[in-house]
Order: structure tokens, then C-alpha cells, then sequence
């Protein structure tokens, strides 16, 4: 059938089936199906305005397109593999209701520019949902992080106990890492949100077009000032990749944390059993599967910047079918961050801290012996030799199998006659948090400041 395709005029002989469906995207693009719809009722309003169709056109496609809005929503839309992709999916749709009024409404627009709307278009709202989302996940954050700001842990370095810090504390460090994140989905928002239409094929178009109302009616702050890159780069979608790929690292190493956490060796928290799975052999085992998949999704998002940036790699300008292979990877790296948001906000409220187990940790690793050193250092001894000073303390105390807050004050003072009796304020954990009272420290007072700015802005 020669007019199977909107384009197969010239050709003598239909494409393969292999090749049809080879090169076919309804199979992924069907998901842009509304914003097409509302980037073509655009082109229509702006083409009537321009004086370029008339009103009982732009009347019908309206009508047209209201209906097969319906027939999309209520799933009775099939999709065609023979019409390729969604814009002509639903232009022919839209042709077999309304007739010639269908056939006109791709005037000065191809499909080049079309999907390239529609991707900015879909791309804009999920941002917003995303932006969305990171906020709820801080909040659940913040809950868990207020209710244990006074909480001791151990902090660490290298895996070793370093000193001691609130659990609170611990908790806004990754809120941090989401706020930037957040703030990088709504920083690229700004390129994503520039009309590509107008560009049509990739040289512009002969009609008199407005883009500038077009870019109103949808919302873009401006359009794109050059009709080949238009139609052409996908940076935008490789910006929002490389965002969203550093905030599933960010929650990679929080589900390393959660996970370490929860192993018994370490016994620091307990994560609801809704999270967890058990064995199918080892009937005592429950595992943290979902902070696990967390970890391992995050592969998969880098995996599709690795893929998107690819794509891009010598593409000449301007519009090649490469830039099909943008959906996919850009559909799924929204799916995997909004569930992985999603999961993990309610999974932040299903934890449970154990702070006996924190607080033992932190006296096990002479998490204080920086305070001693401080210590020390305020009486007016130099740094080095206080080092020094507090490293034979902790030598002692080792071989003893004692905290150095056990040692008695006579035995303290072999080691330097500087120490005196207030040395067990600064020797105990909280004495220890107390002390690191300023903007980002960790005592307890700080801790809920940052509480109240992050609520503040959350807000
Ligand atoms: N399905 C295509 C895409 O996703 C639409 C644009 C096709 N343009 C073309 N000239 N073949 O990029």
C-alpha cells in the first residue's frame, strides 16, 4: 500500500517488517501522546493566528483532538506500529476524524521539531514532580534527623571510628546532598524549557509563524534562537541524566549506610519488615532489599547518561535518527527516580535507631581522643606534642580494655599534668558534641538550626 506511511510517496516498495519495526518508537513514545496533543493545539492556535489556517480548522482539530484526548485516557487509542511513532499515530487519527483539517495542521512544522517540544514539554513537568519528590524525602529526613538530634554515633573516616557526631547530624548530611540535588533538576529546568517548534525540518519554515506566542501558549520561558541546534541537540536530556545520576549515587551511599547499619554486626538501626525480605533457606535471615536495589538501580540510571551522552557523540547537525534512542533511556531514569524518592521517604519513616548501639560504638573507638588533644591544646600545649600526648593515653587504655573516660584522673595525669578534673567534660561523647558548637557542627543546638533552615525552605 503506497500510502501506508505519511512519507512512502517516492518510495517503490514498503520497508521490511523487520525494518518497521526496527525503526519504529510507538512501542516507547506512545508516552508523549498529551503533550504532542498540546504542542499541536499550540502550532494550530498560533497558525490561525498567523492567518495561515482558518478558523473552522483550527475549531475542528480542537474538537478532534479533545476526543482522541478521551480515547488515549480511556485506553481505547490503538497504536499502530505502521504509523511509526506517536505524532503521526495521532495526526492520522486525528485525519480519519476531522479529514482535511488533520492534513493541514502539520503545516510549517516537521516531526523534527515536534518531538523535540514534546520531549521538553514531558521532561518540564516531570522536573517539577521530581523537584517534588526530593522535597518529601527531605522531610522524612528531617523527622527521623529532629527526633535524633542529641543522638551519639560514631562518626567515621575510612571506615574506622573517627568522633563521635549525632545521628541528627549524620541524617542532614544526605539532606544536603538532596536539596543540591533538587536544586540541579530546577537549575536545568531553564534550558529545557525553550521552544524547539519553528524550526520544522531543521532550516525553518516559509509561513509566517510566531514562536514567540507559540513559546506563550505552552509555557516555555523563550524559544531557540537557531533552528538547527533546535531540532538537533539533546543536551538538555543528558543535563537532567547527569542530575539525576548524582542524586541515585547520593542514595547509593545512604542504602550502603542503611544496609551497614542494619547488618547485626553493626546493629546501629532496624528497617520495618515492609522493607525487608526474608530467605527462601535461611529462615532467621531479613534482608534490607530495598536499600539494596537502590544501590543497584543506581547503576542503571549512570548507565543511561552513559547511553544518552553516547547518542549525542558525532551526530552531525542537524535532526538523524539517533535522537530516537533518546526516550527510552530518558523515560526510564525518571521512572527509576521518582519510585527510588518515592520508597525511600516512606522507608525513612520505617526506621528504627538503636542509640545504645550507636553510644557503644563510640566509646569503643576512643572517639574522644581528639578532645583530649583539643584539650590539651587549650591549656597550651602544641598540637604535636598533645597528639603525641593523647596517642600514649590511648595506648594505655587499649591495653586495659577501657575507654579513656574510665581512666582516673591520677593515671591521666602520667601523662600530662595539664589535665585536671574538667577533662571529663570534654572526654565523654556529649561533652565531645557540645563543644563543636558552630554553623555545620555537629552538637546537638546546630543541629536543630539546620533543622529549622531546612524546614524553613522546605516550606
Ligand atoms: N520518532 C522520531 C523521534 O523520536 C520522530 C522524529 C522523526 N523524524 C524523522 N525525520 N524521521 O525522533
Amino acid at each position: 500500500m503506497q500510502d501506508q506511511h505519511a512519507w512512502s510517496g517516492r518510495f517503490s516498495e514498503p520497508v521490511s517488517e523487520l525494518v518497521k519495526h526496527y525503526t519504529a518508537s510507538i512501542g516507547f513514545d506512545y508516552r508523549l501522546a498529551e503533550v504532542d496533543i498540546e504542542g499541536s493545539l499550540a502550532h494550530a492556535a498560533m497558525l490561525n493566528r498567523s492567518g495561515v489556517l482558518s478558523d473552522a480548522d483550527l475549531e475542528s482539530i480542537r474538537r478532534g483532538m479533545a476526543d482522541i484526548r478521551d480515547e488515549i485516557r480511556a485506553g481505547k487509542l490503538e497504536w499502530s506500529v505502521d504509523l511509526e511513532d506517536v505524532h503521526m499515530n495521532i495526526e492520522r487519527r486525528l485525519t480519519d476524524r476531522i479529514g482535511d483539517a488533520g492534513k493541514r495542521l502539520h503545516t510549517g512544522r516537521s516531526r523534527n521539531d515536534q518531538v523535540a517540544t514534546d520531549i521538553r514539554l514531558w521532561l518540564r513537568g516531570e522536573i517539577d514532580a521530581t523537584v517534588h519528590l526530593f522535597g518529601e524525602l527531605q522531610k522524612s529526613l528531617l523527622d527521623l534527623a529532629e527526633q535524633h538530634a542529641d543522638t551519639v554515633m560514631p562518626g567515621f573516616t575510612h571506615l574506622q571510628v573517627a568522633q563521635p557526631v549525632t545521628f541528627g547530624h549524620h541524617l542532614l548530611a544526605y539532606v544536603e546532598m538532596l536539596a543540591r540535588d533538587a536544586e540541579r533538576m530546577q537549575d536545568c529546568r531553564k534550558r529545557v524549557n525553550r521552544l524547539p517548534l519553528g524550526a520544522a525540518a531543521l532550516a525553518g519554515t516559509t509561513y509566517p509563524i510566531d514562536r514567540h506566542y507559540t513559546a506563550q501558549l505552552l509555557g516555555f520561558d523563550d524559544v531557540c534562537h537557531n533552528s538547527l541546534d533546535a531540532v538537533s541537540d539533546r543536551d538538555f536530556a543528558i543535563e537532567f541524566t547527569a542530575a539525576a545520576s548524582l542524586a541515585m549515587i547520593h542514595l547509593s551511599r545512604l542504602s550502603e549506610e542503611l544496609i551497614l547499619w542494619m547488618s547485626p554486626r553493626v546493629g546501629f538501626i532496624d528497617i520495618a519488615d515492609r522493607f525487608c525480605t526474608g530467605s527462601s533457606i535461611m529462615p532467621q535471615k531479613k534482608n534490607p532489599d530495598v536499600p539494596e536495589l537502590v544501590r543497584g538501580k543506581s547503576g542503571r540510571v549512570v548507565g543511561h547518561l552513559i547511553a544518552l551522552i553516547t547518542l549525542m557523540k558525532a551526530q552531525p547537525l542537524a535532526y538523524n535518527k539517533d535522537n530516537q534512542e533518546d526516550k527510552e533511556p530518558l523515560f526510564d531514569t525518571v521512572d527509576t527516580l521518582q519510585t527510588t524518592l518515592r520508597i525511600y521517604a516512606d522507608m525513612m519513616r520505617g526506621v528504627t535507631v538503636k542509640p545504645e548501639a550507636m553510644r557503644a560504638a563510640v566509646l569503643q573507638g576512643y572517639a574522644t581522643a581528639t578532645d583530649l588533644a583539643d584539650y590539651l591544646v587549650k591549656k597550651g600545649l602544641p598540637f604535636r606534642d598533645s597528639h603525641e600526648v593523647v596517642a600514649l593515653a590511648v595506648r594505655h587504655a587499649e591495653g586495659l580494655g577501657v575507654d579513656l573516660a574510665d581512666l582516673p584522673l591520677a593515671k591521666l595525669r602520667e601523662f600530662s599534668a595539664l589535665i585536671e578534673d574538667d577533662v571529663f567534660d570534654v572526654l565523654t561523647p556529649e561533652g565531645s558534641l557540645a563543644q563543636r558548637d558552630h554553623v555545620g557542627g555537629t552538637a546537638p543546638a546546630q543541629v536543630k538550626v539546620q533543622i529549622a533552615r531546612h524546614r524553613g525552605r522546605l516550606s
